[in-house]
């Protein structure tokens, strides 16, 4: 599989963006020209609208450009919504008949004849892992997906659906930041190392709230970053890129802005290694404790 670009780009908040079709094909062209060439959404983004919106800007492409993205689709959630007026409850999914209609409508409406790789969204207790594998095998023989994974799967739950997989899941996509640490002692790091995937990083500046603290600890965080950014001359979203790329499990970074300057901020976090001594002065403000 093509590794996912080690800055990626989340679509989630596409439908905020506000953007014409022309400006969101003339943002992935920029942005394919950084490197940043994983793209991420999600049937559900946007209340079920941002697959079809990108897909207005994704059609307007040249071939020989679209092929060079890589998109990554979800399924799985079902959410109460306008688009869906029978639902009575949101629940989750993973029926057969409802991963190849998703993946589908997914294609149907991104305007693209393959998803590079599909995720099964959140684990649902009712998940069937043979079921599944069944759906998983038979998209990737019509040639709908070419390679599979999750997100915010545990390792037992990825290891379940693995042992039932004829493909190899590719990846867990899990929250990780320099708010939210869980990933780095709940085994999801280790796993990802032991079984040498690419773990992707959602929501990494926590959905923005890196900005706007909402706690003593968010604040304490804060501060740690604005004292680093003071002295090393680099924008917090910089630091806190470079802070989570030093794990070593290499996480690929979903931005989330729709702005190309701060996708750039992105990559520049690739050219700075996070001195070891602040990155564990970063944990301790999260944590609100030092280690043992
Ligand atoms: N698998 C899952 O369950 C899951 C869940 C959530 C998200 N995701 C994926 O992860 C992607 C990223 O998530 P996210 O959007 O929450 O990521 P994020 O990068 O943590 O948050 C993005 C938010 O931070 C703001 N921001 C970025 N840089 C900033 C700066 N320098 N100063 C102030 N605000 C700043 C952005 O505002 P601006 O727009 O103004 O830049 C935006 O509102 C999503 O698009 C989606 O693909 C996956």
């Amino acid at each position: 599989m093509k590794p996912f670009s080690p800055i990626a780009h989340g679509y989630w908040r596409l439908m905020e963006w506000n953007l014409r079709p022309e400006e969101i094909a003339r943002l992935m062209e920029d942005s394919l020209a950084l490197g940043i060439y994983t793209l991420d959404h999600a049937d559900i983004y946007g209340d079920y609208r941002c697959e079809a919106a990108f897909g207005k800007g994704f059609s307007q492409l040249p071939a020989s450009v679209r092929e060079g993205v890589q998109l990554v689709s979800k399924c799985g959630i079902k959410l109460l919504s306008t688009s869906a007026p029978e639902r009575r409850i949101k629940h989750y999914d993973y029926s057969y008949d409802h991963i190849v209609q998703s993946v589908d409508t997914s294609l149907q409406r991104l305007g693209a004849e393959k998803l590079d790789v599909l995720l099964l969204h959140r684990p649902s207790p009712l998940l069937q892992p043979e079921e599944v594998a069944r759906a998983f095998s038979d998209l990737h023989a019509a040639g709908k997906v070419l390679d599979f994974g999750v997100s915010n799967f545990t390792p037992a739950q990825f290891d379940v659906l693995q042992s039932t997989c004829e493909q190899p899941l590719v990846t867990n996509q899990v929250q990780i930041s320099p708010l939210h640490v869980d990933y780095l002692f709940d085994g999801g790091q280790d796993h990802a190392l032991l079984h040498h995937y690419a773990p992707m990083a959602w929501s990494p500046l926590g959905g923005g709230r890196l900005f706007t603290p909402k706690s003593e600890r968010d604040q304490a965080v804060l501060d740690a970053f604005t004292s680093m950014s003071h002295s090393t001359g680099l924008p917090i979203d910089t630091l806190a890129y470079a802070w989570i790329r030093k794990l070593p499990s290499k996480p690929s970074i979903l931005v989330g802005s729709g702005k190309l300057e701060r996708l750039q901020s992105a990559l520049d976090a690739l050219g700075y290694d996070f001195p070891l001594e602040d990155w564990y002065a970063i944990l301790q403000a999260s944590r609100g404790h030092g280690i043992a």
